[in-house]
C-alpha cells in the first residue's frame, strides 16, 4: 500500500524506530525490499536517487516502484532522493512518488531555503511529503564512484543545530537530514559519529530526523543513532557492494569447478536478489528493534 512519507515516519516516531530507506536502482532491489517489508512486517521507503538516473532512469523505475507499492500488502512510502530541480521533483510527484527530499546542501545557506520552500510549496500541491537538507554529507548519492572515505575527506559539514532549528521553522519541511559524522559511500575504518551533535538538533528542531550514509554503519551506532531521534536511514551501498561479491563468488565458484562454465545472467540476478534481501532483512529488523547480535 502506497503511503506518504509524513505517515511512515509519524509511524516511526510513534514506536521509537527508524524506517529503512533503500535506494533502488534495479528492479532486483526493488523486489528485495518489497519482499523483505512484506516477510517482517515492517513499513519501508524505497528511494530513487537523481544521481542514479544512468542506472535506473526514473521514466521506468519509477512507474515501476508506484505500481509495486501500490499492490504491495506493506506500508511503502515511495521517494525521491537527492533532487536539486523542481522539475526533475514535478515528473516524480506526477507519477504518484509520495516523498520528495531536496538537496540543497552544498548551496549557500540562503539560497538553500529559497529553493526548499519552493519545493515545500510543490509538495504541499500534491500532498506529498518533504525532507530537506543542512549541513553537508560532502559527497553525493551518484551510484559508481568510490565517494564516501572519511568525514574531512568528503567535505562534510556537520550540521548547526542552530541553523537546523531556523531551517524547519522556515522551510516548513518534513523531516531533516543532518550531518553527524556519517558519509555516502564505502567508509575507510569506522565511522565516528557525533551523537552530541545529532541530541542536539533533535532537541532544536524538533522533527523527524534522516541519517544519510546509513550503509556500513554498526548496529550499535544505528540503536545509539534511533534513540537520538534519527527516524529514516538511507541505505544504499553496502547492499549493492555485497550483492556484487556475491555475484563475483558465484561465477568464481562455478569456472572452478568446470573451467569456461557459463555463468548465466538469470543466475546472477537471483543470487544479487537473495544477497540483497538478506541484507535489508538485517537492516530492517535491526533499525526496528535496535541492535541485534547478528555479525
Ligand atoms: P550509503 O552510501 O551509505 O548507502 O548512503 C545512501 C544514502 O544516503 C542515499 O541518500
Amino acid at each position: 500500500m502506497l503511503v506518504n512519507l509524513r505517515d511512515i515516519c509519524s509511524i516511526a516516531e510513534q514506536n521509537n524506530m527508524a524506517i529503512a530507506a533503500i535506494n533502488v536502482a534495479s528492479f532486483e532491489s526493488v523486489r528485495a525490499a518489497l519482499d523483505v517489508a512484506e516477510q517482517t512486517g515492517h513499513p519501508i521507503i524505497i528511494q530513487h536517487a537523481q544521481g542514479h538516473q544512468h542506472l535506473a532512469p526514473l521514466k521506468d523505475i519509477g512507474p515501476t516502484m508506484i505500481a509495486l507499492a501500490e499492490r504491495s500488502s506493506a506500508l511503502v512510502c515511495v521517494h525521491l532522493d537527492h533532487c536539486e530541480d523542481l522539475s526533475y521533483a514535478v515528473r516524480a510527484l506526477d507519477m504518484g512518488f509520495t516523498g520528495v527530499m531536496f538537496d540543497g546542501s552544498a548551496l549557500p545557506y540562503e539560497t538553500n531555503v529559497e529553493r526548499s520552500c519552493r519545493m515545500a510549496s510543490l509538495c504541499r500541491d500534491y500532498q506529498a511529503g518533504l525532507e530537506c537538507e543542512i549541513g553537508s554529507m560532502g559527497s553525493r548519492e551518484a551510484g559508481e564512484k568510490d565517494e564516501g572515505g572519511t568525514v574531512e575527506e568528503s567535505g562534510a559539514v556537520y550540521t548547526n543545530p542552530d541553523q537546523a532549528a531556523e531551517f524547519v521553522k522556515v522551510t516548513g519541511l518534513d523531516i531533516l537530514a543532518c550531518s553527524f559524522g556519517t558519509v555516502h559511500g564505502i567508509y575507510k575504518g569506522e565511522p565516528h559519529l557525533n551523537f552530541d551533535v545529532l541530541s542536539d538538533i533533535r532537541a532544536l528542531a524538533k522533527v523527524p530526523l534522516v541519517m544519510h550514509g546509513g550503509s556500513g554503519v554498526s548496529d550499535e551506532d544505528y540503536a545509539r543513532a534511533i534513540d537520538a531521534g534519527i527516524r529514516k536511514i538511507n541505505y544504499y551501498t553496502y547492499g549493492a557492494k555485497y550483492a556484487g561479491e556475491a555475484v563475483c563468488a558465484l561465477a568464481d565458484r562455478r569456472r572452478s569447478a568446470k573451467p569456461g562454465a557459463v555463468v548465466y545472467w538469470h543466475d546472477m540476478t537471483r543470487t544479487a536478489y537473495d544477497t540483497l534481501r538478506d541484507t535489508f532483512e538485517h537492516v530492517v529488523t535491526v533499525f526496528a528493534n535496535g541492535a541485534s547480535p547478528m555479525a
